[in-house]
């Protein structure tokens, strides 16, 4: 009875990928589903891992592992059987994609060509990064270490990523960088180079209250009409910042 519940959750997993491959894949326009499932790699690369995690997650030994050295043969993807995967993730052209072990990730992910999802090093536990729901990584794209992909996120292809990525941010370089975070580019003090604060302009707007004061002081002390200087008030010129997108 397991292994028929299985059986369903790992078909139903492989029918999510496959409307995710339609949905996400230009090139699946006028292409029938058979046709999909028979030449797509993203989907026999699924297909064997969700196999491959269903037996890993039920304590078999060894097939799991040799499943996935196959579809890596047959796909050029390699993903570790024990690696978190939610539904409907599309691989698109595939070769070079690496999932790491304790890498997870989350639901409508979409990733291409060469992404890698990868360790920094020789560390033990928690070493791959955690994507969540709804983000798209472009090809070439390595993200390094347990890092967090924030929901939403878009991480332009060859980006080196090794840090957090806020949720619906598009990151790219190497080191990847948000270039923009809900559509607008970050705001920060250090980009705003034309509204920048002017000392002397301020020093003198203090003195010229300064004097405007004195100079009633006297008037007020003196019998005397005195001449009252005009003085101009100066403002700080203030616009749009330009770091606001
Ligand atoms: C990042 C990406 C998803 C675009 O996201 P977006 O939110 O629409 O961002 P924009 O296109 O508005 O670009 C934002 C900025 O990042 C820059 N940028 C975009 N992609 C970049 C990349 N891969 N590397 C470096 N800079 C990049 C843009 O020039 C722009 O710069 P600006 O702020 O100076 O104008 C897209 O460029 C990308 O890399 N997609 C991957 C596609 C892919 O791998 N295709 C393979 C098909 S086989």
């Amino acid at each position: 009875m397991a292994g028929f519940s299985a059986f369903a959750r790992v078909a139903s997993e492989v029918r999510r990928d496959v409307v995710a491959a339609r949905d996400r894949d230009p090139a699946s326009s006028g292409v029938s589903t058979a046709e999909i499932i028979a030449t797509w790699p993203g989907i026999h690369a699924l297909l064997a891992y969700r196999v491959a995690h269903a037996m890993h997650v039920s304590g078999v030994p060894l097939l799991p592992r040799l499943i996935s050295m196959l579809a890596r043969m047959v796909s050029g993807i390699e993903i570790h059987p024990a690696a978190i995967i939610g539904r409907g993730l599309f691989i698109d052209h595939g070769s070079g994609v690496v999932v790491g072990e304790t890498a997870e990730v989350g639901d409508n992910v979409t990733l291409y060509q060469g992404v890698t999802l990868g360790g920094t090093g020789f560390q033990t536990g928690k070493r791959h990064p955690t994507v969540q729901d709804n983000v798209t990584i472009g090809s070439g794209a390595k993200l390094l270490g347990p890092i967090t992909i924030g929901h939403g996120a878009k991480v332009g292809a060859n980006s080196v990523v090794i840090t957090d990525v806020p949720p619906n941010s598009t990151v790219v370089g190497n080191p990847g960088h948000p270039v923009r975070v809900d559509g607008r580019r970050p705001e920060g003090p250090d980009v705003d180079w034309i509204h920048l604060p002017d000392p002397i302009a301020e020093a003198i707007q203090a003195l010229s209250g300064r004097i405007a004061t004195l100079e009633r002081m006297v008037a007020e002390l003196s019998d005397e009409p005195q001449p009252v200087a005009e003085v101009r008030p100066l403002r700080t010129v203030r616009g749009p910042n330009p770091a606001g997108g």
